[in-house]
């Protein structure tokens, strides 16, 4: 009788510590879920970044402590803690006081070791024109590359073109430099659907920038909007770009013909061609554009009259023709 008591007694002691022990590990687990912490190189990576920017109005002030993942435009996939985004956009940016509140300085290397990092925004900050660090092209895991208004000078580093995962560049509106820049670097970024030019001078290319685009098959949005080029070829080697939704090429010299290859992006559903000098008659064929939505052929030197085609794009909802020849009109 005592003994079997004892015995029980015995039993529930183990199984009460059981429990316990297996409470004392899930208060472990559940504490170590709490605190978890980032990658101590990729902190220290990112405070030697910090170090060399200039940060007038204390914008990285929530960059101390040890988890770098909780610090203010840093992100990093849930699971290796590794940081996989750095968003250091200028929402000011375009405000009066935007200057106070751009990074500017040097940006440190030791974002190499940022190993995971698929998402870079610098855009709206001020790098005082200084060239675009080459060793961008090296953050092999890029998938969005985001320098808009960042004012990056010089030319472009070709080896972005090492960033093959890229899903997204935009550089518009940076001041880059008329004179070297070199498109060929392109050609290699085969994952991309979008690519934004805008503003940057780009008269070099303008043999063979669109023969370069036009090769990448992924596009689906394109926009070469101010980039001093002249030349629209009318006859393309490929057409890959066969995805495209928005074309933007407004605001350039192009003063040929519209070229018989844009009829085939059927998928079209913005095409801006405002404010350039293209000539001849609107062609019947802009009725196989039959997804668009905005067409903006104003500011050009096109004669004749508008096709009776334009009567099947069904999803038109903005058409623009102001400012052609006088003899444009309607039938
Ligand atoms: C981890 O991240 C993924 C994708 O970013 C998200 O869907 C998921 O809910 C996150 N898990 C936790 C526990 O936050
Ligand atoms: C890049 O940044 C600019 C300015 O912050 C923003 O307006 C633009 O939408 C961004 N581009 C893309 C493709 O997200
Ligand atoms: C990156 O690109 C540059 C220039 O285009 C090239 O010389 C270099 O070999 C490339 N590096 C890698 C790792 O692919
Ligand atoms: C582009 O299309 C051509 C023919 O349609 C094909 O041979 C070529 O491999 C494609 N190039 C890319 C980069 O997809
Ligand atoms: C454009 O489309 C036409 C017919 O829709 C086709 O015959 C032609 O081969 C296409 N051009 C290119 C370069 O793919």
């Amino acid at each position: 009788m005592g003994n079997s008591s004892a015995s029980i007694q015995l039993v529930l002691l183990i199984t009460l510590s059981g429990i316990l022990s297996l409470k004392t590990i899930q208060l472990g687990l559940c504490s170590a879920d709490h605190y978890v912490g980032c990658i101590y190189i990729e902190r220290k990576a990112l405070l030697m970044l910090k170090q060399g920017l200039t940060d007038p109005s204390d914008r990285l002030s929530s960059w101390v402590g040890e988890d770098c993942c909780e610090w203010s435009g840093v992100g990093c996939n849930n699971i290796t803690r590794r940081v996989n985004m750095l968003d250091l956009c200028n929402r000011d940016g375009y405000a009066d006081e935007a200057t106070d509140h751009a990074f500017g300085g040097e940006i440190n290397p030791s974002l190499l070791v940022l190993k995971d990092l698929a998402y870079l925004d610098l855009s709206m900050n001020n790098f005082g024109s200084v060239q675009l660090p080459s060793f961008i092209g090296s953050l092999e895991k890029l998938k969005y590359l985001n320098l808009s208004g960042a004012s990056f000078g010089g030319i472009i580093p070709p080896n972005i073109g090492n960033l093959s995962e890229l899903l997204c560049l935009d550089l518009s509106e940076n001041i880059i430099e008329p004179i070297e820049n070199d498109l060929q670097w392109l050609a290699t970024l085969s994952s991309l659907k979008y690519l934004n030019f805008e503003g940057v001078n780009l008269p070099k290319a303008t043999s063979y920038w669109l023969p370069t685009v036009s090769m990448l098959p992924s596009l689906v949005e394109l926009h070469f909007p101010f980039c001093g080029l002249s030349i629209l070829p009318l006859t393309l080697p490929s057409i890959n770009f066969t995805s495209l939704l928005v074309l933007d090429l407004s605001y350039n010299s192009f003063n040929s013909m519209i070229p018989p290859w844009l009829f085939n992006l059927t998928k079209l559903e913005m095409l801006d061609l405002t404010d350039n000098s293209l000539t001849g008659k609107l062609p019947d064929s802009l009725g196989y554009l039959k997804s668009l939505r905005y067409l903006d052929l104003s500011d050009n030197s096109f004669q004749g009259s508008i096709p009776k085609s334009i009567g099947n794009l069904k999803s038109l909802e903005e058409f623009y023709l102001g400012s052609n020849q006088k003899t444009v009109h309607y039938t």
